[in-house]
């Protein structure tokens, strides 16, 4: 057979087997023993052609070659389109279809009641302070007129830390802070975490939160003082609730005051939250002692003032109805969903 036919031969043979591939890879093979470096047409050894036949054979060698390389080229892209189709049809999506179920957060019972209450005191001309949650022992005591040998220190369950500092026991020191930087006149919150190494009930956390308030001014009296109790109170619960004053001792205040609201959760009738007794305990206030504004740098001679120290953590309790005080600090979604 000539070495023409044996090519035409090749081709044809070479056209159906491409015809018959039925995916890339079948493909692929018929190419390389085609056309591969050690392929059918490179075995063409032109050497042995005889001369006068040399340049009809190269046309004949480069059409096949053309020929096969387009019919290969032709059936891989169908191959391609293929898989292609395939996969937008497999990876459809509809994008009209409505979102599904994406549930965005939600503030923390006790942050809702706190952004309240700054709104209500910054409406009343108070400035929002914060102070470190590791306090020296000067700030936490000492300032507040509570001298190392003094008993008070007992009455807050300390964590101490090494080198002498402290988890501050409660958002006070702030009003040390805020009267150093601030001066008087001044009206001031301080809402904050405080620690105490207490034993954990339905109404006592060891990690829990206050919020401080300070009026220094002149000629400040229990009256103001009560008008912004009754303020935050009738701002948070959007009602009248039953509360009762009773003298109560702290050290940075003179005189002081306990301010209890009747339990909320039982309506007064007693409950574990407020320990059978019908009251909670919400807001000690009085006061400031002269010797606290000393501290603070503010003469008590020319100017007095009052604070209070709210429990914030016990307010939000109340004011949601929550039964126990171990929830909040829980992170348990099942709660903390019912607040969004
Ligand atoms: C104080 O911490 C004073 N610094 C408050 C104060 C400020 C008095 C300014 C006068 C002037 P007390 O230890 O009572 O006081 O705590 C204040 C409030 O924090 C309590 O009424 C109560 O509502 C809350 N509280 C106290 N201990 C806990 C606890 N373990 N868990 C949750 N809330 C608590």
């Amino acid at each position: 057979m000539s070495l023409e036919a044996t090519l035409e031969e090749l081709k044809t043979s070479a056209l159906r087997r491409i015809e018959a591939a039925s995916n890339l890879e079948e493909l692929e093979v018929v190419r390389v023993e085609a056309l591969g470096r050690k392929g059918i047409l490179s075995s063409v050894d032109m050497g042995k052609v005889p001369a006068a036949e040399r340049s009809g054979v190269g046309k004949l060698l480069n059409a096949v070659k053309t020929e096969l390389t387009k019919e290969l080229d032709a059936r891989k892209s169908r191959f391609e389109s293929a898989a292609l189709q395939a996969r937008l049809e497999g990876e459809w999506m509809d994008l009209t279809l409505p979102a599904g179920g994406v549930r965005p957060g939600a503030l923390h019972p006790v942050t809702q009641v706190q952004r309240y209450l700054e709104d209500v005191f910054t409406s009343m001309g108070f400035a929002i302070l914060s102070g470190p949650e590791v306090e020296s022992e000067w700030n936490n005591f000492d300032a507040l007129n509570i001298p190392p040998t003094h008993p008070a220190r007992d009455m807050q369950d300390t964590f101490w830390l090494e080198g002498g500092n402290l988890l501050r026991t409660h958002t006070s020191p702030v009003q040390v802070r805020g009267m150093q930087r601030l001066g008087a006149p001044l009206r001031m919150i301080a809402p904050g975490r405080v620690f105490r190494n207490e034993e954990v009930d339905p109404s006592h956390e060891h990690t829990f939160y206050q919020l401080e308030g300070m009026m220094v001014d002149r000629d400040v009296s229990i009256a103001h003082m009560l008008f912004f109790m009754k303020t935050l109170l009738r701002e948070i619960f959007q009602r009248d609730v039953t509360v009762r004053l009773r003298p109560g001792y702290f050290p940075f205040v003179e005189p002081g005051f306990e301010l209890d609201i009747q339990c909320l959760i039982c309506g007064g009738s007693g409950c574990p939250v407020c320990k059978q007794s019908g009251w909670v305990e919400l807001l000690p206030c009085g006061l400031v002692h002269p010797n606290v504004l000393r501290s603070g740098g503010i003469d008590p001679a020319e100017w007095n003032g009052f604070a209070f120290g709210l429990g914030l953590t016990r307010l939000a309790m109340m004011r949601y109805a929550i039964d126990d005080i171990r929830l909040l600090n829980s992170g348990d979604l099942r709660f903390l969903n019912q607040f969004r």
